[in-house]
Protein backbone atom coordinates (compact mmCIF):
# COMPACT_ATOMS: atom_id res chain seq x y z
CA UNK A 1 0.00 0.00 0.00
CA UNK A 2 1.56 3.41 -0.99
CA UNK A 3 0.63 6.11 1.17
CA UNK A 4 1.69 9.67 -0.34
CA UNK A 5 1.87 12.69 1.85
CA UNK A 6 1.14 16.21 1.23
CA UNK A 7 4.68 17.87 0.89
CA UNK A 8 4.29 21.58 -0.30
CA UNK A 9 1.57 23.21 -3.01
CA UNK A 10 2.06 24.52 -6.07
CA UNK A 11 1.80 27.85 -5.56
CA UNK A 12 5.42 27.87 -3.44
CA UNK A 13 6.63 25.51 -6.27
CA UNK A 14 6.42 27.51 -9.58
CA UNK A 15 7.48 26.05 -12.70
CA UNK A 16 11.33 26.26 -12.74
CA UNK A 17 12.31 26.02 -9.33
CA UNK A 18 13.23 23.64 -6.59
CA UNK A 19 12.69 23.07 -3.39
CA UNK A 20 13.74 20.46 -0.22
CA UNK A 21 11.08 19.68 1.78
CA UNK A 22 11.53 16.60 4.95
CA UNK A 23 9.62 13.51 4.78
CA UNK A 24 10.26 10.69 6.84
CA UNK A 25 13.33 11.32 8.25
CA UNK A 26 14.50 12.11 5.05
CA UNK A 27 15.22 15.16 2.58
CA UNK A 28 13.66 15.52 -0.52
CA UNK A 29 14.03 17.51 -3.31
CA UNK A 30 11.06 18.40 -5.28
CA UNK A 31 11.56 20.05 -8.74
CA UNK A 32 9.08 21.48 -11.19
CA UNK A 33 10.06 21.40 -14.82
CA UNK A 34 7.72 21.69 -17.83
CA UNK A 35 7.35 17.98 -17.84
CA UNK A 36 5.80 18.17 -14.21
CA UNK A 37 6.41 17.79 -10.72
CA UNK A 38 9.44 15.26 -9.48
CA UNK A 39 10.80 14.15 -6.43
CA UNK A 40 14.30 12.78 -5.68
CA UNK A 41 16.64 12.51 -2.79
CA UNK A 42 18.68 16.13 -1.81
CA UNK A 43 22.12 14.13 -1.49
CA UNK A 44 24.39 13.96 -4.24
CA UNK A 45 25.36 10.30 -4.71
CA UNK A 46 29.34 11.85 -5.30
CA UNK A 47 29.79 13.92 -2.23
CA UNK A 48 28.04 16.15 0.62
CA UNK A 49 26.15 18.45 -1.55
CA UNK A 50 22.45 19.56 -1.33
CA UNK A 51 20.83 19.49 -4.38
CA UNK A 52 18.66 21.52 -3.73
CA UNK A 53 21.42 24.75 -3.54
CA UNK A 54 22.34 23.58 -7.13
CA UNK A 55 20.99 24.79 -10.43
CA UNK A 56 17.75 23.29 -12.13
CA UNK A 57 18.15 23.59 -16.16
CA UNK A 58 15.34 22.23 -18.04
CA UNK A 59 14.95 18.55 -16.22
CA UNK A 60 18.69 18.13 -15.01
CA UNK A 61 19.90 19.05 -11.78
CA UNK A 62 23.21 20.50 -11.22
CA UNK A 63 24.76 19.69 -7.78
CA UNK A 64 26.45 22.81 -6.38
CA UNK A 65 29.34 21.14 -5.79
CA UNK A 66 31.42 19.40 -8.43
CA UNK A 67 28.74 19.92 -10.99
CA UNK A 68 27.44 16.61 -11.23
CA UNK A 69 24.45 16.78 -13.42
CA UNK A 70 21.02 14.20 -13.08
CA UNK A 71 17.69 13.70 -14.82
CA UNK A 72 15.35 14.84 -11.74
CA UNK A 73 12.43 12.27 -14.06
CA UNK A 74 14.25 9.29 -12.89
CA UNK A 75 17.20 10.33 -10.78
CA UNK A 76 19.79 9.10 -13.33
CA UNK A 77 23.08 10.52 -13.24
CA UNK A 78 23.94 12.03 -16.34
CA UNK A 79 27.62 13.45 -15.68
CA UNK A 80 30.82 13.01 -13.71
CA UNK A 81 31.92 12.74 -10.85
CA UNK A 82 28.66 11.18 -9.88
CA UNK A 83 28.02 7.80 -11.34
CA UNK A 84 24.68 6.22 -9.30
CA UNK A 85 21.40 7.93 -9.99
CA UNK A 86 19.47 9.44 -6.95
CA UNK A 87 16.04 7.41 -5.56
CA UNK A 88 13.35 9.19 -6.84
CA UNK A 89 9.95 8.96 -5.70
CA UNK A 90 6.36 8.60 -7.03
CA UNK A 91 4.88 12.27 -7.17
CA UNK A 92 0.82 12.44 -7.02
CA UNK A 93 -0.36 16.14 -7.90
CA UNK A 94 -4.08 17.55 -6.67
CA UNK A 95 -5.09 20.74 -7.57
CA UNK A 96 -2.47 22.53 -5.78
CA UNK A 97 -1.24 20.09 -3.46
CA UNK A 98 1.96 18.48 -3.80
CA UNK A 99 2.33 14.94 -2.64
CA UNK A 100 4.45 11.67 -2.50
CA UNK A 101 4.97 8.28 -1.77
CA UNK A 102 7.71 7.82 0.50
CA UNK A 103 7.90 3.86 0.98
FE1 LIG B 1 27.88 16.40 -6.12
FE2 LIG B 1 30.55 16.05 -6.11
S1 LIG B 1 29.23 16.29 -4.41
S2 LIG B 1 29.21 16.22 -7.81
Amino acid sequence: NDEFVQVASLANLPQGRCAAVAVADREILLCHTADGVFALDNLCTHGAARLCEGKLKGNRVLCPLHGAAFDVRDGSALSRPAVRGLASYRVKVTGDAIAIAVT
